[in-house]
């Protein structure tokens, strides 16, 4: 991808999970990247995630709620990846008001910036598969209705529609993807919050037992975070992307209980036990869900490329050798 060669990138986030791997990738492409991030203790943000490529970004360690600093940031910038978000549903749940202030309030802060001193630049915004509630079909594709089951879900969906309405009012191009559970070297592991695969790498090396909630027949599927990365950079590039939304989503669709017994036989040893489901995750639970993803293979040529079980062998060498980094 020549597209990116000296251009200046701002990523939103930048610490985190997925926008530390898309930092990683652009370096490589050649752009000059600046990574905004507040480092909140309970969100996935870490400086190890950049280590090997620290000397080659910039790094804005400033929170996107605090709206004064915005336009600097923007200023100049060809691409903005607008990654940065509160991604716990329980949290949101439990402190409501901080999840709208970062993902609605600070997104609308986000586009006025842009509005006001650089309307040329393109956005990509990451919103979510949460989106969409309980489905009432699979796969479920962007048609889908849209209802969300919990707080996050809402502020999300406002944010996407932000980033929409500047795109067809404004003209300022934007595209948003709806991610599905990502994984992979840099991910929140300490807890849940991110994702509960987070917790179970945690658990899985650190001797004790995954613990799958209900039956554990829940059907899911996952994205490894290089397939995500990729989708965000065609998305950024292509105009046919501008104003639309796609679903991200994996070919291999999968029961907790048997991704559960498939971590264990990776070669890191473990064991699981199925756990009656906590009642305040079953009632934020979406059941089943796997993406229809044929929209953006169809638009933008992106097909997941990492299989599940490559993608968990790469993730757990990872945290065996980093886990000091990111246990505590
Ligand atoms: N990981 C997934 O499975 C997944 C699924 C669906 C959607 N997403 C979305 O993708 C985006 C990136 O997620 P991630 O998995 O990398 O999570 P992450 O927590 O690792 O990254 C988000 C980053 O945003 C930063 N941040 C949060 N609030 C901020 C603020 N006010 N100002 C500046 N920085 C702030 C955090 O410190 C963190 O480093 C999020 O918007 C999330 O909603 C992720």
């Amino acid at each position: 991808m020549k597209e990116f060669q000296k251009k200046n990138i701002l990523i939103t986030g930048g610490l985190g999970f997925i926008g530390s791997n898309l930092a990683r990738r652009l370096v490589g492409l050649g752009a000059n990247v600046t990574l905004v991030d507040s480092l909140i203790p309970l969100h996935g943000g870490n400086h190890f995630n950049i280590q090997d490529i620290r000397d080659h970004v910039t790094v804005d360690c400033s929170d996107v709620r605090e709206s004064s600093g915005l336009k600097a940031l923007i200023l100049h910038k060809d691409y903005l990846f607008n990654l940065a978000g509160q991604t716990s549903h329980l949290d949101s749940m439990e402190d409501p008001q901080t999840d709208l202030d970062i993902n609605a309030n600070a997104q609308l802060s986000i586009l006025e910036a842009c509005r006001k001193v650089n309307p040329g630049i393109k956005i990509v915004f990451a919103s979510t598969r949460q989106v969409y509630g309980k489905p009432d079909y699979l796969p479920v594709d962007e048609k889908h209705p849209i209802r969300p089951i919990d707080v996050n879900g809402i502020n999300k969906l406002a944010g996407e529609w932000y980033h929409l309405i500047y795109n067809n009012v404004y003209g300022i191009r934007a595209s948003v993807l709806r991610l599905t559970n990502t994984y992979g070297p840099g991910m929140r592991v300490r807890d849940a919050r991110q994702t509960f695969l987070g917790l179970w790498i945690r658990q899985l090396l650190s001797g004790e037992p995954l613990q799958v909630f209900g039956d554990g027949m829940q059907l899911r599927d996952f994205s490894y975070v290089d397939d995500c990365v990729e989708a965000l950079l065609l998305a950024a590039t292509s105009d046919t992307a501008n104003g639309k939304t796609y679903n991200l989503g994996s070919s291999e669709v999968i029961n907790l209980r048997d991704l559960a017994r498939l971590m264990t036989k990776i070669g890191y040893g473990g064991s699981f036990e199925l756990v009656p489901f906590p009642p305040n995750r079953k009632i934020i639970d979406i059941g089943d869900y796997y993406a229809d993803f044929s929209l953006i293979t169809k638009e933008l040529g992106w097909t997941p490329k990492v299989l599940l079980s490559e993608g968990l062998v790469k993730t757990l060498s990872y945290y065996y050798e980093h886990n000091k980094h990111y246990w505590n």
